[in-house]
């Protein structure tokens, strides 16, 4: 932590506990350089992220006052309406940059293919490829095969959550469960309520469909901010939450069981639809698995949206909804966009699980990455200075990193793309004023020659800027 953050930290304490009282003077500049020993430059910086939060307001010549509701004032300024998303070109062009197969993939989204499409699968597949009937299309229309959607109930019953295959939506992977949930619950104009720092698939679904977007931002410690959540569905009228509260994509954060339950009551208290993106949910390294929001669903409010894309294969295209009374919605937008999705591979799929192979598959795919993961944290801990903080979290294959503020995370991945390695700049995660100074790192990869270079590469250009 910077300095000035340190002293802003520490002065925020003393304004959330009253000491300080509204329109009371803080002390100078100069007064503060001397009661906390920071230079004049950390100071004012601390003075003037206190500001940027809505904590104190300054006065030409006066200086600094506490504002007449800390607090609510604090609240406010994270709650923020995002006038206008224009992200699609950006995601294009990142999305187009990164396929060269010459060009090692930090920046991916993808987990490394050699950990997926498991030989049992491949078995499963050929075996099936042999057979007419796999290719059928009609048991393969909307809502999607009968069997596939009974084997997913399962899983969700297994954890506690009553489900009916008639619940399940079978998709073309998650991005479109989460588009067509959206297009299900909103119209133009619309509120919708997002993380501030998301997977850049829901901006661009948030573009498409003209919606208004709310941000609420991360909370250091619970991943969530309930009170910016609180804040943000009393002050505008939310018509649906887009979340992701396990293995978070960037940032990588689970959101504790206790945050959720209070997510929940807020929810069902509003009537506020939720959609939940959980494409990660089986990629835990801790013994549990972590629970969905649909766990604590009491009034059918919640979207549960899932894939097999980050745990058996992203070229599958497979993916569903929890749609519940949403189901017959989001079959008539299939019925005209996609049709139906691939019927030989959801007829595989059903092989595949029902021979509980995914399980023993999911148990290595976990061991794996959190050996990878490990091993990535541990060498650029050792390799970055420490201006920079490594986001770890026990799950998924993301590595988040917080550079210096004044270093443009897109200049990076502009360079390191003529070095032939992609990194994901924080640009396609969020929509801040602020220089966007955070990169993410896909850790799926051996740790070898090649990816060794890369991150190389990386470290020196960051210790140059
Ligand atoms: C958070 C998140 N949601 C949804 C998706 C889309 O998943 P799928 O590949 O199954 O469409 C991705 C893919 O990267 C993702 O990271």
């Amino acid at each position: 932590m910077y300095k000035s953050e340190q002293l802003a930290v520490s002065l925020k304490h003393l304004i959330e506990t009253g000491t300080w009282k509204p329109h009371e003077k803080l002390p100078s500049l100069r007064q503060q350089v001397e009661i906390s020993g920071f230079s004049l430059i950390t100071v004012m910086n601390a003075y003037q992220e206190l500001e940027a939060q809505g904590l104190i307001y300054s006065k030409e010549k006066l200086g600094y006052f506490i504002a007449e509701n800390p607090i609510q004032a604090a609240l406010a300024k994270k709650v923020i309406l995002n006038e206008k998303i224009e992200i699609n070109s950006l995601v294009f062009r990142y999305l187009k940059s990164i396929q060269s197969e010459s060009t090692i993939p930090l920046g991916s989204a993808f987990p490394n293919s050699q950990l997926l499409y498991s030989p049992k699968l491949m078995q499963t597949l050929g075996l099936q490829a042999k057979h007419r009937i796999s290719y059928e299309q009609m048991p393969s229309l909307p809502p999607g095969n009968y069997e596939l959607r009974k084997l997913i109930a399962q899983r969700y019953c297994m954890q506690g959550i009553p489900t009916d295959p008639s619940d399940i939506v079978i998709t073309s992977g998650g991005l479109d469960a989460l588009n067509l949930s959206l297009k299900a619950m909103t119209q133009a104009g619309d509120y919708i309520l997002l993380q501030e720092t998301i997977f850049y698939g829901a901006w661009q679904a948030a573009e498409n469909l003209g919606l208004k977007v709310i941000t609420i931002p991360e909370h250091p410690e619970y991943g969530l901010d309930l009170e910016a959540f609180k804040k943000a569905v009393t002050t505008y009228p939310i018509k649906v939450c887009l979340l992701m509260l396990n293995s978070h994509n960037p940032i990588g954060f689970t959101v504790k069981e206790e945050i959720k339950f209070e997510l929940a009551k807020l929810l069902h208290q509003h009537e506020i639809y939720l959609i939940e993106d959980d494409v990660y949910e089986e990629l835990y390294f801790d013994q549990k698995k972590p629970l969905s929001m649909k766990y604590y669903d009491q009034k059918n409010l919640i979207l549960h949206c899932s894939s097999f894309s980050k745990t058996l294969g992203a070229g599958f295209r497979v993916g569903w909804v929890y749609a519940g009374k949403f189901s017959e919605h989001i079959q008539h937008l299939q019925l005209m966009s996609t049709l139906s999705v691939n019927s030989f591979i959801q007829n595989a799929l059903v092989d595949y699980l029902s021979h509980r192979h995914y399980e023993k598959h999911l148990k290595t795919l976990r061991k794996t990455l959190k050996r990878l993961k490990n091993l990535y944290y541990q060498y650029l801990l050792k390799e970055l200075p420490d201006t920079c903080t490594i986001h770890y979290y026990p799950s998924g294959y993301f590595l988040w990193i917080t550079l210096p503020e004044h270093i443009d995370s897109s200049l990076i991945y502009q360079h390191m793309l003529e070095q032939n390695v992609s990194i994901a700049p924080g640009a396609l995660f969020y929509r801040t004023n602020k220089t966007p100074h955070h990169i993410r790192i896909n850790c799926s990869f051996e740790l070898n020659n090649d990816t060794q270079n890369a991150l190389n590469q990386l470290i020196q250009y960051i210790k140059k800027l």
